[in-house]
């Protein structure tokens, strides 16, 4: 007890950084990027400042100079000059996901590749899959088979991840059977585990042009209510093959990620688009410190029990990081 109990002992300026109990890494950090086949030059997003979307040709120089940066991994969303009910442009040779990988591969191999595995940026309606007949809600087995395809089509393109997005039910057994069937039972599967439907996903479907026509994602991604929910989804995506786990959002998700990490798989934290918005609009009005703020969030989210954090900041938060 105090008086001989200090805590404040413990926090001089030489002391603290060896006690310090969580460190941030580049090697942490994973790039999501945007890679639109319409384009010619690079087009920045109104949403979220400092964020482009890349033609197809300069996504290599792209990743080349987020390695140099320190950044080991990114992952990938395409989108596509043409769109159906179907989404079929996401599995198809020489379609924008799998020519932006086979560029990577070439030019930068010493990057972890991942690609995003969902439909809703080649729908013409928006959604993740196929609808059901009446249109209005997405139809899981349908759509079960889409999935596989899509991961089919990246892994043969030498993606090193595939990541399911679109939170179906069995989506990860039946991708990890598909990709066993074809020859790749080594390539791993980073699952969207606990997704939520969440509100800060706006910015993000700027970017991606994934904006519904009708209805929501509500009848797929989670209650943000729901915690003994988002358990459950985790645990059974991780019985089904998952290699990595997820918590989408991550910011206001943290008691979420916390459990999540106790099923012994490893765990990615989402820093979405909104969240990426919401640090950068008050940044650039001065009302906080930008380097600060991001340095604290993804400082946080990995004390909650994060392995992983994919955040648009990465490249950013990799120097600041590197001249800490
Ligand atoms: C698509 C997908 C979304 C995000 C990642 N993959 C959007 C959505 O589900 O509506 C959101 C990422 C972000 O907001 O940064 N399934
Ligand atoms: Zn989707």
């Amino acid at each position: 007890m105090f008086p001989e109990t200090r805590l404040r002992r413990l926090r001089k300026r030489k002391i603290q950084p060896l006690v310090r109990e969580t460190q941030v890494l580049a090697t942490d950090l994973i790039a999501p990027l945007f890679i639109d086949e319409t384009l010619r030059e690079p087009s920045p997003i109104s949403s979220m400042p400092g964020q482009f979307r890349i033609p197809p040709d300069g996504i290599a120089g792209v990743v080349r100079r987020l390695y140099d940066a320190g950044i080991r991994g990114v992952i990938l969303f395409g989108i596509p000059k043409t769109k159906d009910s179907t989404g079929s442009s996401a599995h198809t040779k020489g379609g924008v996901i799998q020519n932006a990988v086979q560029s990577i591969r070439m030019e930068v191999p010493e990057m972890m590749i991942i690609t995003d595995v969902c439909a809703c940026e080649y729908t013409d309606h928006g959604h993740c899959g196929i609808l059901t007949d009446d249109g209005m809600d997405l139809d899981n087995d349908q759509s079960l088979a889409l999935m596989a395809d899509i991961a089919i089509s990246h892994a043969e393109a030498g993606a090193d991840c595939v990541a399911p997005s679109c939170m179906l039910d069995g989506q990860v057994k039946a991708i990890r059977e598909a990709l066993d069937a074809q020859g790749f039972s080594e390539t791993p599967i980073l699952s969207y585990s606990t997704k939520f439907s969440s509100s800060l996903y706006g910015p993000f479907r700027e970017a991606a042009d994934s904006c519904y026509s009708c209805g929501d994602r509500t009848t797929y991604q989670m209650d943000p209510a729901n915690a003994r929910e988002a358990f459950r989804e985790s645990r059974i995506d991780s019985e089904e093959g998952a290699d990595i786990l997820m918590v989408k959002p991550a910011g206001l998700y943290l008691d979420i990620l916390k459990e999540i990490r106790s099923l012994g798989l490893p765990v990615a934290a989402y820093q979405v688009s909104g969240e990426y918005a919401m640090i950068k609009a008050a940044a650039m009005n001065g009302w906080i410190d930008e380097k600060k703020v991001v340095l604290e969030s993804l400082t946080c989210i990995k004390r909650a029990g994060a392995d992983l954090i994919i955040t648009y900041f990465a490249e950013d938060a990799a120097r600041w990081l590197h001249e800490k």
